[in-house]
């Protein structure tokens, strides 16, 4: 595996993701820097994206860098039968990072043990979102001004969301209290509760979602169903509207608690909530820009002190 490519959120240590979250902080502070001078950067989007591909394109355009890649890999040669390996391969030549996004589980990872350049995994399948959790985790700092012992409510699909999955791996460094709250078709995987009791990481698992959970929470973590990742249409629209948060569902919630969602949202919360201070996904996929910013000079070995 090409050692400085982010697959995985376990590819990073504890003082990594802290070393990262004040590198966002830094970028943040001052989000124009000229650190990426004659660098380019490819984005290979095999699935759709607004924030993951714009933040990313935005946060090299801002580091002055330059941008090239795909968004519709139907406008590629992958259509006319080119494999991955022999995309990652021909883009190297170009790029001195890829970022990418594949529909199959694995994708990133197998791109990073052969490519000549980094590779950051912009979302592969239904397994890992690590760039995602970054930005999660940044604004759960932010929002709660420590990472440490907070309970953290996931609602929604659990099965398929890799945002819940990644961000449920590198909480375990901070001591973590886990709701699960999904119907029985979408619950968290036994991989993700397994890696949970190995750690000693407190979880719960609900179907319904109550007050009494919510009013014990500091991260309500809202997701959406993905329905892409169906093969039994019907089964989504069975299961599609089942966990909707309303603005009357946080009266009774904790002062610090808030709402984030790494979007894009449908049905699972109603837009009254936009408006109540707890609400903080658009703030929070802002954020994914400074967090970007950092994980792609901390993959290219630029120090940004
Ligand atoms: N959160 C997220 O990955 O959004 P996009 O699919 O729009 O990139």
């Amino acid at each position: 595996m090409n050692s400085e490519s982010l697959v995985s959120i376990s590819d990073f240590t504890k003082d990594e993701i802290l070393s990262l979250l004040e590198s966002a902080s830094r970028f943040e502070a001052n989000p124009n820097r000229n650190l990426l001078e004659g660098k380019v950067v490819a984005t290979l989007f095999f699935e759709p994206s607004t924030r993951t591909r714009l933040s990313f394109e935005t946060a090299v355009n801002r580091l002055g860098g330059r941008v090239i890649g795909f968004s519709d890999a139907n406008t590629t040669s992958s259509s006319k039968g080119e494999t991955l390996h022999d995309t990652i391969m021909m883009v190297s030549n170009y790029a001195d990072l890829i970022i990418m996004r594949h529909y199959l589980e694995g994708a990133a990872r197998y791109a990073s043990e052969f490519s000549p350049v980094p590779i950051i995994n912009a979302g592969d399948g239904a397994n890992q979102h690590p760039s995602q959790t970054m930005l999660d985790l940044y604004s759960i700092y932010k929002t709660q001004g420590t990472l440490e012992n907070l309970t953290i409510t996931m609602v929604g699909d659990l099965k398929y969301g890799r945002t819940v999955h990644s961000l449920l791996m590198a909480m375990y460094y901070f001591k973590p209290r886990f709701n699960f709250i999904a119907c029985d078709e979408l619950k968290m995987p036994g991989e993700y509760k397994e890696f949970c009791k190995k750690h000693g990481i407190e979880y719960h698992e609900y179907t319904d979602f109550s007050d009494d959970v919510i009013n014990q929470t500091d991260i309500l973590y809202m997701t959406r169903v993905q329905r892409e990742r169906f093969t039994d249409i019907m089964e989504y629209e069975r299961v599609k509207n089942l966990y909707t948060l309303k603005n009357s569902m946080l009266l009774g919630s904790k002062e610090n608690l808030r709402v984030l969602h790494p979007l894009p949202r449908v049905n699972e919360i109603s837009y009254d909530v936009d408006s109540n201070p707890k609400a903080y996904y658009f703030q929070q996929a802002r954020n994914g820009l400074y967090a970007r910013q950092a994980i792609i000079c901390k993959v290219l070995g630029i120090d940004n002190k």
